[in-house]
């Protein structure tokens, strides 16, 4: 055991430096696969000898759902910050501090960048994450440390030398942009509403009763604050911020210590420059009094620090007026209110339509048509109301309820019971079969950059085309005939020929891309990636069984089901046949066959993956105990013996199922060497 131990333990450590260069470094040194196979053999080890250090990255995978969060109560309030939006009130704060600490002297600042996101914290007791909470009121918060250990970043241990008995550190959880579209894409193919920003985005992941959702949602977390220690091995706020990074926690990605006040607003007005450019949205920047002694005497106030600010940049905000309020039918039917404007230009873009999200919001911001709005827009989010400024009861319009039938093709609209903890909106959806804003939405999807990625295809183009009954479905994306397309508005010679590359050139796609285009419902990136991990062949989907879906892991019931009917519908089998009759050629490179096995949600190679176990007749052991040994080493476990099983294991006394297993050709194997079968 004392060797298996160490093993383990090795194991856990060099898993964690691998993550910690991934995740965090963003620049690895072995692949995927090597990870895999490592974290594949740690599970084995663990299981098999019943020990699992704190910090294995299996304990990462959220645990089970819980019926409500724990309050978390915080032994050093967590502040929030005064703000400042001009550098005259920044130099007035400066003065303060001076004035404060009776000095002259100029005063040493930190600068950083100022997260958007959900405030934590991570308490570690002997280096241990033993708690993770949110701020909640400052002084109470929700425990939601199974969440937070699904995040990658967050070291479950602290490894360095100097780490204190108890530490609590803090930081702001956040969303990249491109993580937060790509999220709301998924949403929006699942029929579920979108996220109003990435802040909202971020939050919702955090407050999840099920933490295997927070597992699957990509957040993001910067560390700049301390909440209790017991022992300080730093004095400095860039000495904490270096034992952060020392013991590779993520820290501000921008993080500048200053001489002085003028230092610190030049550091502000670059953050302020470049902050389009950040992959994430950031509200401001932070000055911080670098020195701990001199912040203990400036104090604090009720809510906010004495020794710190927030520099707010002016967010990219606009106010115009509603002119009237449409709505918008998605590819799968899902209603989407949007507001249209008087055009306004926020931040160099003339903006004239923004999202309204749903109709709980149009109700809950009571927004009419003839009001005038705040209109905000971030990066490359769509613009959205942020609130009414003013009501001119002259001017305003009637209520906007959501419509009975859809706006596009006039079919009935039925109203989706609100399945999300965090929008709580319900849903409206056309269930018209040929309605055209379907038809177009799918082919918007299908062509779209993660999908077949077609070049050139933009939306204008697929309405004009569909406008003029050149395309209807997919397959009519590869009948296009050039004599029909050239002389149409913006295609002259070239860009007729530039189309035709560019369908060309999307032929060869991988199966995953393949299924995501295809536009499933339910069937967002991360799904299609694990049906192209399971299945080689887009063939090997026909008429597939909903029972044999389910039991991939990563596909639920309802996914497995809409998958399952889909690939039962002989038109869609059709439609796909043609397409790829057609040239479109599938590769596979996510299929992961390991001896004709696959491996499981996270890609760990577990000796069971992917193979089906019949039991029958005495075992030397409790037939739960066997179970659990299977299920747990990646194998399932089935009542009767079909042509899908892998091995019978047979103990004394075997029933009709080692006759059944003899008819069908199926193995059959002893206890003995079925515990071969864990140690290959
Ligand atoms: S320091 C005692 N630094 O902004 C004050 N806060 O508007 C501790 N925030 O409640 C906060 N990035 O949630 C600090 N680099 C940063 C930050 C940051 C984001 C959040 C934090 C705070 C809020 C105040």
């Amino acid at each position: 055991m004392t060797q298996a131990k160490a093993e383990i333990e090795a194991l856990v450590k060099e898993l964690n430096y691998h993550s910690y260069r991934y995740y965090v470094l963003d620049n690895t040194e072995i692949t995927d696969a090597q990870y895999d196979l490592m974290y594949g053999r740690l599970k084995e080890l663990q299981s098999k000898h019943g020990y699992t250090p704190l910090d294995s990255p299996t304990e990462r995978v959220g645990g089970k759902p819980l019926e409500k969060f724990e309050k978390a109560q915080h032994r050093v309030p967590m502040l929030s910050l005064d703000d400042t939006f001009s550098f005259e009130e920044a130099l007035d704060f400066d003065r303060r501090v001076k004035r404060l600490l009776e000095t002259t002297d100029d005063i040493c600042y930190s600068v950083e960048t100022k997260y958007d996101g959900l405030a934590v914290e991570l308490s570690y007791e002997h280096g241990t994450l033993v708690r993770g909470s949110t701020r909640g009121d400052g002084f109470i918060g929700e425990d939601v440390t199974q969440n937070i250990k699904t995040i990658k970043t967050i070291p479950l241990k602290i490894q360095g030398a100097i780490v204190p008995d108890e530490i609590e550190i803090r930081g702001e959880i956040f969303m990249k942009r491109d993580d937060f579209v790509k999220l709301n894409e998924l949403r929006q193919s699942l029929g579920d509403q979108p996220f109003a920003n990435p802040r909202n985005a971020a939050a919702g992941a955090i407050r999840q009763l099920d933490p295997n959702i927070t597992a699957q949602r990509k957040v993001q977390i910067a560390c700049y604050g301390l909440g209790f220690v017991n022992s300080i091995p730093f004095s400095s706020q860039d000495g904490l911020v270096s034992w952060l990074r020392d013991n590779q926690f993520p820290t501000p990605h921008i993080f500048e210590v200053v001489p002085n006040i003028d230092k610190a607003l030049d550091v502000v007005k670059h953050i302020g420059k470049i902050r389009e450019s950040l992959p994430f949205d950031i509200d401001g920047a932070v000055i911080k009094v670098n020195d701990f002694k001199l912040r203990e005497t400036l104090g604090a106030r009720t809510k906010e620090p004495r020794w710190a600010i927030a520099f707010k940049y002016q967010a990219h905000r606009g106010v115009t007026k509603i002119n009237e309020i449409t709505v918008s039918v998605g590819r799968t039917g899902t209603l989407t209110p949007v507001a249209i404007l008087s055009p306004v230009s926020i931040g160099g873009v003339t903006v004239s339509r923004s999202t309204l999200h749903n109709w709980d919001e149009i109700r809950r911001k009571d927004i009419r048509p003839g009001d005038t709005v705040i209109v905000e827009r971030a990066g490359d989010v769509i613009p959205h109301v942020v609130e009414v400024l003013y009501r001119d009861s002259a001017e305003r319009g009637a209520e906007f309820p959501a419509p009975s039938n859809c706006p596009v093709c006039g079919s009935d609209v039925v109203k989706e019971a609100a399945d999300d903890e965090v929008t709580e909106a319900a849903a409206y959806r056309c269930i018209g079969l040929n309605c055209s804003a379907q038809a177009i939405g799918r082919l918007k999807h299908y062509v779209s950059r993660a999908a077949m990625n077609i070049e050139g295809f933009g939306k204008k183009t697929i309405e004009m085309f569909y406008e003029k009954g050149l395309l209807q479905s997919i397959t009519d994306i590869y009948k296009l005939e050039a004599f029909k397309i050239y002389g149409l508005p913006g295609f002259a010679e070239k860009s007729v020929d530039n189309l035709f590359v560019s369908i060309d050139n999307s032929k060869k796609a991988t199966l995953a891309r393949f299924l995501y285009a295809l536009g499933l419902r339910h069937a967002g990136e991360f799904v299609s990636k694990t049906l192209a991990t399971r299945y080689k062949s887009i063939d090997e989907l026909y008429h597939i069984k909903h029972e044999e879906l389910v039991e991939t892991e990563g596909l639920g019931d309802i996914i497995a089901r809409s998958i399952a009917e889909f690939f039962n519908d002989e038109k869609n089998i059709q439609t796909i046949e043609e397409i790829l009759s057609r040239g479109v050629m599938l590769t596979n490179p996510d299929y992961k066959s390991i001896n004709g096995r696959q491996p499981g949600l996270f890609g760990a190679i577990l000796p069971l993956n992917g193979l089906k176990f019949v039991i029958t007749g005495t075992m030397p052991v409790e037939r739960k105990r066997l179970e659990a040994l299977i299920s747990e080493n990646g194998g399932k476990v089935t009542s009767a013996v079909s042509k899908e099983t892998s091995y019978v294991i047979a103990g004394e006394k075997p029933g009709s199922k080692l006759d059944k297993a003899t008819e069908l050709n199926v193995k059959v194997i002893t206890y003995e060497e079925f515990l071969n079968l864990l140690n290959k």
